[in-house]
């Protein structure tokens, strides 16, 4: 037979889906690989959904979307994230986070153009790369996982086409501060390239910090991709309902490829989606107080057994260093899943400077999370 797509081919399987396969029918496994929250999807997006398809609502959506939900995005844009848009020409729905980020790498770049983002960082970035042929630079963190602007400033040549953002960020926790924010800016508007803000965690920040969209930033929605979703906001990953925010000509050349490669998003969740968005956002106060009681417990007690780790600011992740234990992340997510039953994701699912590190997701009921901390500690205590 002849060689199948090797862009494809040669892509490694998703090493959290390969955990999750580890951990299918065995009970006695906590998962804290998991990056999707524990709350369950509120009754308004169900009900909305429910309702659609009861009046049939079951062939073709437009394909950018219903204009009912493109006009609720608008006004969600402009009160929430302070970007003013055009409902009919700035937004276009996509099948989730993940497809947003497909379009927006579809219709950006050209082959050997380069991308530059910081690392660790989400591992769709890199293979959404090496499937459009796009050279990613990565960029390692500093020590507290802050961007390393002067060094990102210093590889920009004249083949960079985009700089991509994550704030809240997957899987380090970190979330921009206004000044870094200000920085990118600056550095993307100086150099002519366009910014990707991939912003899927932008409710879940803990003590003061604020998420701040940098298309609202003077001069930057013109050159800003945003990408959003219903997947974690809402806890609703399997209605994979989410949306670009970007200037005309680029949703015009994304409408183009959504067309041919997926012809819209489902029909009747939209109406689901809807709802969701007319729900008052204090209905996250309550959740963001839970999740902000886990993130706390996940550090204090990964501090108190000697794990070098940074307290996450952001999102429902926290990626501590295990070097100090004699083992590759690799090693410690394997081993810890065999002798004590945890899924934890190794570091180096995360890019190249990430190997000696973890990810553990805290979006788990507080009691497993203690139980899983126990059960960390005991391995830690015989390794
Ligand atoms: C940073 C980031 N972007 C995008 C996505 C994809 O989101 P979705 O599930 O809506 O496709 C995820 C999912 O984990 C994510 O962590």
């Amino acid at each position: 037979m002849k060689e199948l797509a090797k862009k494809i081919k040669h892509a490694p399987k998703s090493k959290i889906r390969e955990l999750f396969d580890l951990a299918a029918g065995r009970s006695d496994v906590i998962s804290l690989g998991i990056g999707q929250p524990d709350f369950l999807t509120p009754r308004p997006a169900i009900e909305g959904n429910i309702e659609a398809l009861n009046k049939n609502i079951t062939y073709y959506a437009p394909t950018r979307g219903i204009p009912e939900l493109l006009e609720q995005l608008e006004q969600k844009l402009k009160t929430i994230n302070r970007i003013e848009t055009s409902w009919r020409d700035n937004i276009i729905l996509t099948n989730g986070g993940s497809q947003a980020l497909n379009l927006t790498y579809a219709s950006i770049f050209n082959p050997g153009d380069e991308i530059i983002f910081s690392s660790p960082n989400f591992i769709s970035y890199f293979y959404l790369a090496a499937f459009f042929d796009v050279k990613v630079i990565e960029i390692e963190r500093r020590s507290n996982f802050e961007p390393d602007i002067d060094k990102m400033k210093n590889s920009i040549t004249d083949k960079t086409k985009a700089i991509l953002i994550n704030s809240p960020n997957n899987p380090t926790g970190y979330s921009l501060n206004k000044k870094e924010l200000d920085e990118i800016a600056d550095m993307v508007k100086q150099n002519d390239l366009y910014l990707i803000s991939d912003e899927v965690y932008e409710n879940y920040l803990y003590n003061d910090a604020k998420h701040t969209s940098p298309a609202s930033l003077k001069d930057m929605f013109n050159r800003t991709i945003v990408i959003n979703a219903m997947s974690k906001s809402y806890s609703a990953t399997g209605f994979r309902l989410g949306y670009i925010a970007a200037n005309k000509e680029i949703i015009d050349v994304m409408e183009k490829y959504h067309q041919y490669t997926a012809a819209g998003t489902n029909h009747a969740a939209q109406y689901g989606f809807l709802r969701a968005l007319q729900m008052e956002s204090s209905f996250f106060d309550e959740i963001l107080v839970s999740f902000d009681e886990r993130r706390l417990l996940a550090f204090n007690r990964l501090s108190e057994m000697g794990f070098e780790v940074v307290k996450p600011n952001g999102a429902f992740y926290i990626m501590p260093k295990i070097d100090k234990f004699g083992l590759t992340g690799a090693e410690f997510s394997k081993r810890i899943m065999k002798e004590q039953a945890v899924a934890i994701v190794p570091g180096n699912v995360f890019g190249s400077y990430s190997e000696n590190m973890v990810r553990m997701s805290y979006a788990t009921k507080l009691e497993k999370l203690m139980e899983a901390m126990d059960r960390i500690e005991k391995f830690i205590n015989v390794i």
